[in-house]
């Protein structure tokens, strides 16, 4: 029992320093890994999405999985926007990102409280709540793009 508390405080441990411990050694490296988490994001919320649309069927397992992703995913892309980081590689990163910095952490507030609702909702099993859910998560990901992110 000890052992096992031990161990699950191991891996919360990791969970936590994981997002402090990407660290970048050029502005390059951090921008490629900010679109790689969201390319993975994308993808597994779009499955999620998909069902919420109703252009997939609805099957509670595949959509807790899909969630239990994007949530353990959600804020790696957010640590990787740091300062130096709008220039030194190609990316859509408008420059609005650094110099309305209480803008931007605002957005990304949002998208976080979103996600933890998903989170949530994908535990629940319940199809209006994952609806709703997707859909309050999706307007956090457009919110924050219309404002910080090129087209
Ligand atoms: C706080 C702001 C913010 C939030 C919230 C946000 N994004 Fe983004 N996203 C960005 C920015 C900025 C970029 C451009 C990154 C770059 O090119 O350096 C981006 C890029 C992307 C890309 C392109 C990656 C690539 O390969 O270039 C995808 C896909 C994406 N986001 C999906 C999402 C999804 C899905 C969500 C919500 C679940 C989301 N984003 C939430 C700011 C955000």
């Amino acid at each position: 029992m000890k052992k096992m508390l031990l161990v699950t405080a191991a891996v919360a441990g990791l969970a936590t320093a994981l997002p402090a411990a990407a660290q970048f050694q050029k502005a390059e490296d951090a921008i490629h890994y900010r679109q790689s988490a969201f390319t993975l994001i994308a993808n597994h919320f779009g499955r999620v999405a998909a069902m919420a649309q109703g252009k997939a069927p609805f099957d509670a397992k595949i959509a807790a999985e899909n969630i239990a992703i994007v949530s353990t995913l959600s804020k790696l892309p957010l640590t990787a926007f740091g300062p130096g980081t709008d220039k030194g590689g190609s990316t859509k990163a408008k420059p609005e990102a650094w110099s309305d910095a209480a803008g931007f952490k605002a957005a990304a507030d949002k998208y976080v409280a979103a996600v933890d609702k998903l989170d949530a909702a994908g535990k629940s099993g319940d199809f209006g709540q994952i609806k709703a859910a997707v859909g309050e998560t999706g307007g956090a990901c457009k919110g924050c793009h219309d404002k910080f992110k090129a087209k």
